[in-house]
């Protein structure tokens, strides 16, 4: 064999653009190509991505690095194929990857378990008032106990809405019950008895928040729910309900969950991921009732090595001529 791949169709001297900093051992695998890297480890405006990734054959990258047409025509019979380390694939126009015949792959499934726990973080943060709890004790401004201090929400018995009951929504969904509270979710279409848990479907995402004590957004990041969470929508949820957020920031209207916040319409919020990240609505930050994490959901070592070997596997079986499970086109 010449220095074609058993498929015939590949080079072995691969080259990929590395447009994020990955975990150590990811990056030792990743090796097997030679890699450009992106010393600033910062997300890259989509042509100076094209620029960084001039001549490679791969564009390893992650959530939230845009990847629009003009990627792909810029890099037009070169680019081959992009590795994402995240579950959500709307920073990246899967039409234009189709077009241009470069095969996509994403990291589903090993991060669900991560991605339930921080969810649940927020959740009891929210809950139980954790931001104010932590920052009474830096500031020194604690008195001792007093039977009346930081009154929280308590979820036993409470209903959990959970919008989006997929593999991070029913490992949230597992945790929950654990809690002992009622689960109900909306889906596009309803699981099989097995999957929901025990949940009760609502077929009306509507419906879902009139019953959300808690209300858990764990959707993929689409264009049709950007605002989904709006005055109206919010006006449907119970008094005093939480908010938790690990989908896409652009899922919430941020005018009024703050509205709601400030006038307490809403008890608390977790949020984890923001519309414009990393410049925020600033005014999250002045709110006590918010519970705030840098979009760091699947941000555990072994989820982000499983995330990066699943894309190198993916490329591998790219590279083999096989399509990988993980290949979205
Ligand atoms: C994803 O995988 O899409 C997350 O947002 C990154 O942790």
């Amino acid at each position: 064999m010449s220095d074609m791949t058993r498929s015939g169709s590949l080079p072995l001297n691969l080259k990929a653009f590395l447009s994020r900093r990955l975990p150590v051992a990811v990056e030792r695998r990743a090796e097997r190509y030679e890699l450009v890297r992106n010393p600033e480890d910062l997300i890259l405006t989509p042509s100076a991505l094209a620029e960084a990734a001039a001549g490679c054959d791969y564009i390893l990258t992650s959530a939230m690095q845009p990847i629009p047409r003009s990627v792909f025509e810029q890099l037009d019979g070169t680019l081959k194929a992009i590795g994402t380390l995240s579950v959500g694939h709307n920073h990246i126009d899967l039409d234009a990857a189709r077009e241009f015949g470069v095969a996509v792959f994403y990291s589903p499934g090993v991060l669900s378990e991560a991605c339930a726990d921080l969810a649940v973080m927020l959740l009891l943060n929210a809950a139980r008032r954790g931001y104010e709890a932590d920052a009474l004790m830096r500031a020194g401004k604690w008195t001792g106990y007093a039977p009346t201090q930081l009154l929280g929400i308590g979820l036993t018995g409470k209903r959990a809405g959970i919008l989006g009951m997929g593999r991070i929504g029913q490992a949230v969904a597992k945790r929950l019950r654990g809690f002992g509270m009622e689960l109900h979710y909306h889906n596009r279409k309803a699981l099989s008895a097995a999957d929901e848990l025990g949940a009760t479907y609502h077929p009306a995402a509507e419906e879902l928040l009139k019953v959300s004590d808690v209300l858990l957004l764990l959707t993929p990041g689409t264009s049709e729910l950007v605002n989904f969470l709006d005055q109206r929508r919010i006006a449907l949820l119970p008094s005093n309900a939480v908010v938790v957020n690990i989908s896409r920031g652009e899922t919430i209207h941020d005018d009024a969950l703050i509205d709601a916040l400030q006038n307490g319409r809403i008890f608390a919020a977790g949020l984890d991921v923001f519309a414009g990240e990393p410049n925020f609505d600033p005014r999250y930050r002045t709110l006590p009732n918010v519970f705030l994490t840098p979009h760091i959901a699947s941000a555990t070592v072994d989820t982000r090595n499983a995330m990066g070997y699943l894309i190198l596997d993916g490329l591998l079986a790219f590279e083999q001529g096989r399509k990988a499970e993980n290949q979205l086109c």
